[in-house]
Formats: C-alpha cells, sequence, structure tokens
C-alpha cells in the first residue's frame, strides 16, 4: 500500500508532531511503501526569509532522520523536489469550486484572526491535493485537523475522475485516535502556536528546566488524584514502559505525593528515549553528503512515479 504524508518545516518539531504524526510515518515504513516529504512550499505561505527556510528544510530532514526514518525503507523527500506535484496543483485549480476552499477551517481561523490572507493560504489544500494525487497514495496519515483537507482532496478526485476519465487513485485519511492530542506544558494541546511546547532535539538541559515548569493544579499533596485527567501524567506515558506507568498511576491514586517527583521522573524517561537519538542526529549534522544523497534519491525515486501521474492527468483532460 503506498502511504503518504508530508510536514511543514516551519519549527523545529515538538513531542506532539512525534508522538501524533512521525511515529506513525516511521512505524508504517517497515509493512508499507512510505513516501514522506517536507512540505516548503506550504511553509512559504508563513516563512518569508530565504536561509530560515533553508535551514529549516534542513533541520526537518535531520530530526526525521534522527528519528527513524529510513531512506531504504521509505521515500524521504523535499516537495519543492518534484516540480510535477505543482503543474498537478494549477489542473487541480481548474476544477476546484471556490465555496470548497471557504469552508476550511484552516483558513476560515486566520481569516477570523484578522490574519490577511493571500492565494496561497486560500488554496493551500488543492496544493495538498495534488502532493496526494500526485503519487497514487492510498493511505494518508495526518492528525485530525488535517482531516478536512483529505475530503476536500477526495472530491476534487472525484470530480476530476467523473468528468473526464478515471485517473486518480482515491485516498483515504489515516488518524491515530490515542495520540491524537499532546499536551503541551500549559495543558492545551501542545502546537508552536501557543508557546507551550516541548522540542524533541531542544537543548537538555533547557527542556528539563521546561518540564520542571510544567502547570500542575494546586490541590493538597495529601488528596488522591485521577492520573487520566492529568496532562503531566499523559505526557509521562508518552516515554514510561508499562510497570513504570501503573507505578505512577497507583502513586496518583493513593496521593500523598508532590508533582517535582512525577516532573523528575518525567524528565528521566524523556531523557532515556531521548539520548540515542541526540546522538544519531549529532553523527548525520556532521554527515550532509549522506542527508544530500537521501533527500537526492528520495526525489529520484518521487519524480517517477509524479511524471507518470501527471503525463495520465494531462492526456485525460487533452493537455498533449
Ligand atoms: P503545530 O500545531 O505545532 O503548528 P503542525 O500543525 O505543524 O504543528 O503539525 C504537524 C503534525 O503534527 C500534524 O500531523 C499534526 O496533526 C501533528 N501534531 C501537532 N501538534 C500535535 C499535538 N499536540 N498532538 C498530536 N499531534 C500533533
Ligand atoms: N498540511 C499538512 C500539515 O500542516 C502538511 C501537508 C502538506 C500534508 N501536504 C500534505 C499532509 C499532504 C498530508 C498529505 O500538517
Amino acid at each position: 500500500m503506498r502511504v503518504l504524508s508530508g510536514i511543514q518545516p516551519t519549527g523545529r518539531f515538538h513531542w506532539g508532531n512525534y508522538f501524533g504524526a512521525i511515529k506513525q510515518y516511521i512505524e508504517l515504513q517497515h509493512e508499507h511503501d512510505g513516501y514522506y516529504f517536507i512540505a516548503d512550499l506550504h511553509a512559504l505561505t508563513t516563512i518569508r526569509d530565504p536561509s530560515l527556510l533553508r535551514a529549516n528544510v534542513r533541520d526537518a530532514a535531520l530530526d526525521l532522520l534522527a528519528l527513524g526514518l529510513d531512506p531504504s525503507k521509505a521515500t524521504l523527500f523535499v516537495q519543492s523536489h518534484i516540480p510535477e506535484v505543482s503543474e498537478l496543483y494549477w489542473i487541480l485549480m481548474t476544477g476546484a469550486p471556490l465555496g470548497l476552499l471557504e469552508r476550511c477551517v484552516a483558513f476560515k481561523d486566520k481569516e477570523a484572526r484578522g490574519i490577511k490572507a493571500d492565494a496561497g493560504l486560500f488554496t493551500y489544500p488543492v496544493l495538498m491535493a495534488a502532493d496526494i494525487l500526485a503519487y497514487d497514495s492510498q493511505c494518508v496519515p495526518v492528525g485530525e485537523d488535517q482531516n478536512q483537507h483529505i475530503e476536500v482532496c477526495r472530491d476534487l478526485a472525484r470530480s476530476f475522475n467523473a468528468q473526464f476519465a478515471d485517473t486518480f487513485v482515491m485516498p483515504t485519511a489515516r488518524i491515530v485516535k490515542d495520540t491524537a492530542k499532546v499536551p503541551g506544558t500549559d495543558g492545551q494541546k501542545m502546537s508552536k502556536s501557543y508557546d507551550n511546547t516541548l522540542g524533541l532535539f531542544e537543548d537538555a538541559k533547557e527542556l528539563r528546566k521546561k518540564i520542571m515548569r510544567i502547570s500542575t493544579d494546586s490541590r493538597p499533596m495529601e488528596e488522591p488524584k485521577d492520573p487520566d485527567t492529568d496532562h503531566l501524567y499523559q505526557l509521562y506515558s508518552l516515554f514510561a514502559t508499562d510497570e513504570q506507568r501503573q507505578e505512577v498511576r497507583a502513586i496518583y491514586e493513593r496521593g500523598g505525593f508532590g508533582y517535582g517527583d512525577i516532573k523528575k521522573r518525567l524528565a528521566d524517561a524523556a531523557d532515556a528515549f531521548l539520548n540515542p537519538l541526540r546522538a544519531r542526529r549529532a553523527e548525520l549534522a556532521s554527515d550532509d553528503a549522506y542527508v544530500a544523497k537521501a533527500l537526492e534519491d528520495g526525489a529520484h525515486r518521487a519524480r517517477k512515479v509524479a511524471r507518470e501521474v501527471l503525463s495520465r492527468v494531462q492526456k485525460a483532460c487533452g493537455l498533449t
């Protein structure tokens, strides 16, 4: 099965990005034909600083490789390295009803917050549809927030197929519910827009300090607490083994503990998980040739598929 997903290089990845999205990509690469890309064209809707965009793309590639994305198993590439996608984007634009795009929440939210939208932001879901359809993708693992965009993609594919010829493979979204919402340091959804993130590769000491500052409630120590409604426990359970989880659950249910102790356990568990990844990332960062080669090979493989699909599309709609 062809599995595809993209991630925007708009900042350093945080725990929410990993447990909500990247972890799935890595698991799926073993059994499926994974296509994963760094969505630099989408990032251009918000990043207008060329050196920042370049640095972010490199960081995203290093992060994904260090986290376990294996270029010998999955196809890892940069969105803009496949120009066929941009042509497909135009073709899909010609059949995209304005009303469909106006209903997309990502655009509506920005507009409601007074952010002036440009055509790129408005047609963002059409580029996403081109990303998906260009590789005959069958399965698209994404967070809940992207589900509407997958629906737009299916609508565009369906109407193209009906109007011209059966051309596009119909993709389905794959949404993982239990880690769909990793909380941030303030208990809200972790997001770079809320300034409540815990970075995957931020400095270990800084990370520990941030963990020690995670907000907690002010109930007395003696009172037993429900771990399932506590964001500190939710964060701990991302890294803990079953045994560690049971032990900490029992502490919550018994009461009489300080949150400082749980935070320390969280910092230790996160360190144990992240240390080997940090070492791997440092190794990769000193091997530019390896990273460049991985992206080049990925683009080569992806482009071959995109060329075939685009040619099918061109033929179907009369572009010769
Ligand atoms: P951010 O909210 O920090 O801007 P993005 O929107 O760039 O993050 O998300 C990239 C991917 O990570 C998406 O697939 C998204 O669903 C997932 N993701 C982001 N934050 C979380 C979170 N707190 N919990 C689970 N998944 C998340
Ligand atoms: N819009 C997605 C996000 O912000 C990233 C993305 C771009 C994507 N193109 C895609 C995800 C195609 C899945 C499929 O998270």
